[in-house]
């Protein structure tokens, strides 16, 4: 199967979703390599861009493997989302730039009035993603909820919009920001959406095996579906569902050895990309998430989140795979 948005040729309908403090390269690259066919970034400050804040500026970098991939962004005001992007799109390799509708975070969404409060004026949209998409020669995307809350739910208004702009590609989160991640997404107004408008769509919300993928697909009508906190510490998850959407064969889950092993390269990805004392620190919100279905994996973490020295957390990870085989 597979799908295109604009020009860029995606070989299967499985994206990994942005998430901030886990779609760094180490952890993309890893997705990649285990099936993903689009990658997001975790989000970066239009303002941070165009001040070159150098944290945000590393937060640029990427592998060439890890392509087809968008950055993402976030702001408020005009002028940052259009020098954001030029910046981007002149200055990586990255195939399109996606802006953030979506995020629920206080700080991001009422201090700054970004990421899902954009949702409420849908004039301003229209205005950002016009200027935007005139500003860069790469395809631009959103990343979307529904809506503010339940009574303004406005996925279908908004995804008009994008659509007018030029916008190549809408990633839908089926909840309202004020649910932020409760309840169940609701895939009807992603089925809505596809309906309304002829851009290509990738539903998301609570897609979390290869059952639910083809389910959202059928359901919704959606191009592709994105995974988020499924992917998290588990990123078979990819090839596991782009398999049975080709197939309809399951892939068999990881052992836990491999888990371990995974676990080690993305602490040594990590260590490249960011130092051996960022990676130590990172690493251990990872391995909660790579060990949590391994019985007995609690004594390990505790003691993985002691050791401050890389040389002993690998010590430690082969002396763990080894009792886990
Ligand atoms: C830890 C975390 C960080 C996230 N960061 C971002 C982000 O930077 N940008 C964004 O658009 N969405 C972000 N999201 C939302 C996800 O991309 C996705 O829309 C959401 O998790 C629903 O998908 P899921 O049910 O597959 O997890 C984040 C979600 C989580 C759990």
């Amino acid at each position: 199967m597979g799908f295109k948005i604009a020009d860029i040729e995606i070989e299967n309908n499985v994206v990994l979703a942005p998430m901030a403090g886990f779609c760094d390269s180490a952890f993309r690259t890893i997705c990649k390599e285990h099936g993903a066919g689009l990658i997001y970034t975790e989000m970066v400050s239009n303002k941070a861009v165009v001040d070159r804040n150098w944290e945000t500026m590393e937060m640029l970098y990427m592998e060439n493997s890890e392509k087809p991939l968008g950055i993402q962004i976030f702001g408020t005001d005009l002028e940052s989302f259009v020098g954001a992007t030029k910046y981007i799109a002149e200055n990586t390799e990255c195939d399109f730039l996606d802006i953030n509708m979506g995020c629920p975070m206080p700080k991001i969404a009422k201090k700054l009035q970004a990421g899902a409060a954009l949702l409420k004026d849908v004039d301003r949209i229209n205005e950002i993603l016009t200027a935007v998409v005139k500003a860069v020669h790469k395809p631009v995307t959103v990343k979307m909820r529904m809506g503010w809350d339940t009574e303004n739910i406005n996925a279908i208004e908004v995804a008009k919009a994008c659509e007018a702009a030029g916008v190549s590609a809408i990633a839908l989160h089926a909840r309202t920001r004020e649910q932020m991640y409760t309840g169940q997404a609701n895939w009807d107004v992603i089925r809505d959406v596809r309906k309304a408008v002829n851009t290509v769509l990738i539903g998301n919300g609570d897609v979390d095996s290869p059952q639910s993928a083809k389910a959202m697909m059928e359901h919704t009508g959606c191009d592709a579906v994105m995974v988020g906190r499924a992917s998290r510490g588990n990123p078979w998850i990819f090839r596991q569902i782009a398999e049975y959407l080709n197939t309809g064969e399951i892939i068999h889950p990881p052992t836990p050895a491999e888990r371990v092993e995974v676990l080690a390269e993305h602490l040594r990805r990590l260590i490249k990309l960011k130092t051996a004392k960022v990676a130590v620190k990172e690493i251990r919100t990872h391995a909660s998430f790579y060990l949590q279905d391994i019985p007995n994996s609690k004594e390990f973490r505790m003691k993985l989140n002691q050791l401050e020295n890389e040389g002993e957390i690998f010590e430690l990870l082969d002396s763990y795979r080894d009792t886990v085989i």
